[in-house]
C-alpha cells in the first residue's frame, strides 16, 4: 500500500471542494459530507455542471463588459435567424426603395412632375389619375385625348377658359367639347414643370415609352443647362407649336 502524503491529501481535497463549488472547509472540523449538506439541494443535485456555470459566470463579470454580459445571458438567437436579422438593414433599404418608386421609375424630371401633380391636379382627377372633377387620365385615357404632347402642354397651360367654353380640344377622334372647370396653369407653372407634369402623366398613367425617353433627354439638358426652361408661356399668345418647338429642340 503506498503511503500519501498528508499535504497532498489535503490539496485534493481542496481542488474537489473548489470544483464543487463549496466553499473551503476547515482543516479538521468538515469533510466533504458535511459540506455538501449545507449547500442549497439544487446546487448538490448535479454538483459539476452548476460549478461549471459558476465559474463562467464569475469570469464574465470580472472581463465582459455589461452589453457582452446581457448578450451572453439572453436567450439566445438560432444561427439561421441571426443571418436573417444581418440582412434586415440591406433588405429594409431595399424595402422603403421599391416604397419610393411608382410603377414606373421616377427620378429627376418624372420625379418632379409627380410631385407637381400631387399638388396641384390629383385633387380633381384623382392620386392615381382615376378622375374626379376632372377627366380620368390613368389606363392610357391621357394618351387618347392627346396623341401630342404638345397640345397637352397647351391646353394645361390655357386651361378651359382660354380654350373658350364650347370648343373642342384634344384629338379629333375624342371629340372633347370645351364643358369648364379646368385651370390654366401658363402662370402657375414654367415651361420645365409644366413639361414635367405632363410626361409624368403620359409615362405613368398612359405608360408611354416615349414618354420615359423624353424624360430622359430632359434630365440630360436640365443637368447640363443646354436650355433655358425657366420661361413661363403667355397663356393668352401661346400655341401648340410654339410649344412643339421647344420640345423639339430638347432632343438630341
Ligand atoms: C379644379 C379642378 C382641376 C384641377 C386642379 C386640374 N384639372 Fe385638369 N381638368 C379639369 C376639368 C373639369 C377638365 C375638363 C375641362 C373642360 O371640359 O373644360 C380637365 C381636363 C384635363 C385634361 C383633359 C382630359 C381629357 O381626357 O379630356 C387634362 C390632360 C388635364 N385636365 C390635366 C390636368 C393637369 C396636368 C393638372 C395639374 C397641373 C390639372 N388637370 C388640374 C379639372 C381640373
Amino acid at each position: 500500500m503506498v503511503e500519501i502524503p498528508e499535504h497532498l491529501l489535503k490539496r485534493s481535497k481542496s481542488a474537489r471542494e473548489r470544483m464543487t463549488g463549496q466553499a473551503p472547509s476547515g482543516d479538521t472540523s468538515s469533510d466533504l459530507e458535511e459540506s455538501q449538506s449545507t449547500a442549497p439541494a439544487s446546487e448538490t443535485a448535479s454538483p459539476v455542471e452548476t460549478s461549471t456555470e459558476k465559474v463562467e459566470e464569475t469570469k464574465i463579470v470580472v472581463e465582459d463588459p455589461p452589453y457582452v454580459n446581457a448578450a451572453k445571458n439572453r436567450d439566445k438567437i438560432p444561427w439561421w435567424a441571426a443571418s436573417a436579422l444581418l440582412c434586415l438593414p440591406i433588405w429594409a433599404v431595399i424595402y422603403v426603395g421599391t416604397l419610393e418608386r411608382p410603377t414606373v421609375e421616377a427620378t429627376g424630371v418624372l420625379q418632379h412632375g409627380a410631385e407637381i401633380y400631387e399638388q396641384r391636379c390629383s385633387s380633381c382627377h384623382g392620386a392615381n389619375g382615376g378622375g374626379g372633377a376632372g377627366y380620368k387620365l390613368a389606363d392610357g385615357e391621357v394618351l387618347i385625348t392627346f396623341p401630342y404632347m404638345a397640345d397637352m402642354v397647351e391646353w394645361i397651360a390655357k386651361g378651359s377658359d382660354g380654350f373658350g367654353v364650347g370648343n373642342t380640344y384634344g384629338s379629333p377622334e375624342r371629340g372633347r367639347i370645351v364643358a369648364g372647370g379646368m385651370p390654366a396653369f401658363a402662370d402657375v407653372l414654367n415651361a420645365e414643370e409644366l413639361m414635367s407634369v405632363v410626361l409624368h402623366e403620359r409615362a405613368v398613367f398612359g405608360n408611354s415609352e416615349e414618354a420615359l425617353i423624353y424624360a430622359e433627354e430632359l434630365d440630360h439638358i436640365i443637368e447640363t443647362s443646354e436650355m433655358d426652361l425657366d420661361m413661363y408661356f403667355d397663356a393668352e399668345t401661346v400655341t401648340a407649336s410654339e410649344i412643339s418647338e421647344i420640345i423639339e429642340s430638347t432632343h438630341s
